[in-house]
């Protein structure tokens, strides 16, 4: 039983899936429409404009070299906040745009696998100057944050959402990843789920190299209650959930 399990679980990493995957049958050959490329939200909801790049004042530039060689998991994190325009550019490495959406797709700062970008970047925040404690949404298409909801004991329950594990509790900010699977299955079918997954490294590593500009450090986190992280987001767990999880603040 374990054996066959453990066969499975390998076959999960193997590309073996596209030669048994009908392409001519996936919903974008189909002639299915193209899902949004950015999660919908109410046209009244509150947004908060974010510091465009070339509009920077306090990001310094770094040594490519340096940040490679310094990089690495930071787990305590200071009492100071972020400012607004770290979030921005923290955002942008993530997840930003490098270009017009074309077509249903729009290329980023990250790499993705038939430019499907099957992301929503979350930010739990409890310290960031200007910002009210609570869940946010990065919106790519026009750089703004979207307010989400607000949270009683946040900290708390992000502790609890990640097994006990105190750094995003502490944090001044923690990335929260969700997957919406159906973006990348339009295109690519059962030969989706392991791409989103890779995916999602390049994004988290964007997070770590970028920290490192702005004396900032961060873990990244894949070991949370999936069911509990997904009801604090108030996401469905199906159509939409959590993948990865990393804690940010200043070091
Ligand atoms: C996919 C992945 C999952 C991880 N999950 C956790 C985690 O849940 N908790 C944690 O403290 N660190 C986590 N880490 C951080 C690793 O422990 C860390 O990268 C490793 O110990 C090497 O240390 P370094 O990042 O400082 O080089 C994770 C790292 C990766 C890449």
């Amino acid at each position: 039983m374990e054996k066959d399990l453990i066969k499975q679980f390998r076959y999960f990493l193997k590309d073996s899936i596209r030669k048994r995957v009908d392409f001519s049958q996936t919903d974008q050959n189909r002639g299915r429409e193209v899902p949004p490329i950015e999660k919908p939200y109410p046209q009244n909801a509150k947004r908060i404009d974010l510091v465009p790049p070339g509009k920077w004042n306090h990001i310094p530039s770094i040594d490519l070299k340096i940040a490679i060689a310094n990089r690495q998991s930071r787990r305590l994190y200071r009492e100071q906040p972020l400012t607004l325009e770290e979030v921005s550019f923290l955002l942008w490495a993530t997840q930003g745009l490098r270009g017009n959406v074309i077509e249903g797709h729009a290329y980023r700062t990250v790499p993705s696998a038939g430019c499907r970008h099957a992301l929503e970047t979350y930010l739990a925040i409890l310290r960031v100057e200007g910002l009210d404690i609570g869940v946010y949404r990065y919106l790519p298409l026009s750089h703004q944050l979207l307010f989400e909801f607000s949270e009683e004991n946040l900290s708390n329950k992000l502790i609890r959402a990640a097994f006990g594990q105190p750094y995003p509790g502490n944090a001044a900010i923690t990335f929260i990843w969700a997957a919406i699977p159906y973006r990348m299955e339009w295109r690519y079918g059962l030969a989706a789920h392991r791409v989103i997954a890779m995916d999602v490294g390049h994004v988290c590593q964007n997070l770590y190299l970028a920290c490192e500009a702005i004396q900032a450090g961060t873990c990244a986190i894949a070991a949370y209650d999936q069911e509990a992280l997904d009801a604090l987001l108030r996401m469905d767990g199906e159509e939409e959930f959590a993948v990865y999880m990393a804690s940010v603040g200043k070091v």
